[in-house]
């Protein structure tokens, strides 16, 4: 006999593969050509579809509403994640017409929208696993923050000073006030509109115990920046990168090579005591 909690957590985890919700609608010619996973941001749902399975867009937007009976739309991305705001086109293919929605994780409610803002569900179990290593008092700064999501899951699971949460999106800090407004971690989280680099410069030098760097196409060329962000006493941070790997390969040594080189031409004396696979992205 298996625990109740157990068998929720498979269930939630089968609705989440799209072959086999649409596996009693589709012909298995076609269910070949669909991506497995997708996303459900609040009452909104966004799917990946290939040129194959495009046609049958009706019908697999129906599953999917199907098996997650609070969702009220249904977004296809249509292009992919690009620009310095790590933005993509969707377009609505049912349900309500609409690309804002409020998210629950960890405790905490994300206003967002997804169209104007960079948000993934994907990242809980690492934003939850960085908000338990947070210690007492500490003061973060949180480089590239989006709508908030870190920086408020930190506040609420830690005993966290401060984090200065900073993001070059307009809307995405828009959004991240009125997220510290919702969570109620005014004044612990401190929304900062502009660029990390300038803003840690001129206001955020040797202020931080941790700096967190969630954006791997800008990490590698703003570390100097968050070692400047860092107490001269030293601190943590959390370092994110893209990295291409073989099989024989493996992508956590790669980077941390990588980094330890850039670390050591900006003569640190530093530590690398983890790394992991946050997400694989893409074939290698
Ligand atoms: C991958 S997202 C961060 C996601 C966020 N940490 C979360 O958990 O949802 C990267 C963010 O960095 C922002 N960004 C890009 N360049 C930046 C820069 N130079 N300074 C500050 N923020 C920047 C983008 O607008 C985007 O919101």
């Amino acid at each position: 006999m298996f625990p109740d909690a157990y068998i929720f957590m498979v269930q939630e985890r089968l609705k989440r593969r799209l072959k086999r919700i649409c596996a009693e609608f589709l012909p298995q010619n076609v269910l070949v050509y669909i991506y497995n996973s997708y996303d459900i941001v609040g009452d909104l749902a966004i799917l990946r579809l290939t040129d194959m399975s495009r046609k049958y867009v009706s019908v697999i937007a129906e599953a999917v509403m199907n098996v997650h009976k609070n969702v009220r739309t249904v977004l296809v991305q249509t292009g992919p994640i690009r620009g310095g705001f790590r933005l993509r086109k969707l377009e609505c293919v049912a349900g309500e017409n609409k690309t804002t929605a409020v998210h629950r994780e960890s405790g905490c409610a994300f206003f967002v929208d997804v169209e104007k803002c960079y948000f993934s569900p994907r990242l809980s179990h690492e934003r939850m696993r960085i908000a338990k290593q947070v210690e007492n008092g500490e003061i973060v700064v949180n480089m590239f923050a989006g709508v908030g999501c870190f920086s408020i899951i930190i506040i609420r699971q830690s005993n966290a000073h401060k984090v200065y949460s900073i993001d070059t999106n307009p809307t995405a800090v828009q959004s991240m006030r009125e997220n510290v407004r919702m969570n109620r971690v005014y004044g612990k989280v401190a929304p900062m509109l502009g660029d990390a680099r300038e803003i840690i410069e001129k206001r955020l030098r040797h202020v931080a115990d941790r700096v967190l760097m969630p954006l791997p196409e800008k990490a590698h060329e703003y570390l100097p920046y968050a070692l400047l962000a860092l107490k001269k006493t030293g601190g943590w941070i959390h370092y994110y990168d893209f990295e291409h790997a073989g099989k024989s390969e493996n992508p956590t040594a790669k980077v941390h090579s990588k980094v330890a080189e850039r670390l050591e031409s900006l003569t640190v004396k530093f530590e690398i005591p983890f790394g992991r696979v946050v997400r694989t992205t893409g074939p290698n």
